[in-house]
């Protein structure tokens, strides 16, 4: 992703990887994970299971979208039940939405965004009234579909609920009028998209449905020091 880490520095972040790896990391925490900690490489997912009491650490994630051999969990949301992830540390490595919340570590807010918890976003943007970033994860550096008509949804509910004045870039008005063309049906969309199309094709189609559900989920990641925890039991240890 072509953004210098320090461009984010002090700024709020939302970070959007629709398919899948946001939606994984809300599910998670919906579901009771003690905390999500996004790595970027595997040599930090060894470093990282050694530090921590194995007994509740699970390593999870993707490459090529299939579960990376010796992890405990692939990047499908339907595997992060309350049985298995309730009070669990999750190390988390995918190809592009672990690498966009390591890019954002340095961010005065960063938040996880997918459809599933739209409302929660933008009331937490509504509430914050300042300046935001949108980091779509994309494709190996390359644009997606789906993380562009997600950001437009949240801009354009944003404007609808709140009296912000907002002012957008080139890519901000592109992903508002995204939304409103391709924005009506979510779950077409993700099966039309490349990575949708991708991931019907290796057998993970279950997982666009998942991850259309506008609004399922009412929770909100955020990064907490340098692992994601959820906005409730923020609040409720501070
Ligand atoms: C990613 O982070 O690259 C995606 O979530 C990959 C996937 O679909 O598992």
């Amino acid at each position: 992703m072509l953004l210098d880490e320090m461009q984010l520095k002090d700024k709020t972040i939302v970070v959007i990887d629709v398919l899948r790896a946001s939606t994984s990391v809300i599910t998670a925490l919906h579901h009771g994970a003690k905390e999500i900690i996004p790595v970027s490489n595997v040599e930090s997912v060894v470093k990282i299971s050694s530090s921590l009491f194995g007994g509740l650490t699970l390593r999870a994630g993707e490459r090529n979208a299939k579960i990376i051999e010796g992890f405990n969990l692939g990047n499908s949301p339907g595997e992060y039940t309350e049985e298995i992830v309730k009070g669990k540390s999750i190390i988390f490595l995918t190809t592009n939405g672990s690498a966009a919340i390591v890019k954002g570590r340095h961010a005065k807010n960063l938040m996880v965004a997918g459809f599933v918890n739209l409302s929660a976003v933008v009331s937490f943007l509504a509430e914050a009234q300042t300046d935001f970033e949108i980091i779509c994860a994309g494709k190996e550096n390359n644009f997606c579909l789906e993380d562009a008509v997600c950001a437009g949804r949240i801009i354009n509910k944003l404007i609808d609920v709140s009296d912000l004045d907002c002012l957008m870039d080139d890519a901000g008005l592109a992903a508002v009028s995204l939304d409103k063309t391709l924005g009506k049906n979510i779950h077409r969309l993700l099966k039309n998209s490349e990575h949708g199309r991708y991931l019907s094709e290796i057998g993970f189609s279950d997982d666009l449905k998942v991850c259309a559900e506008v609004d399922s989920l009412d929770t909100l990641p955020l990064l907490n020091g340098s692992v994601l925890r959820s906005q409730k039991n923020i609040r409720q240890q501070s």
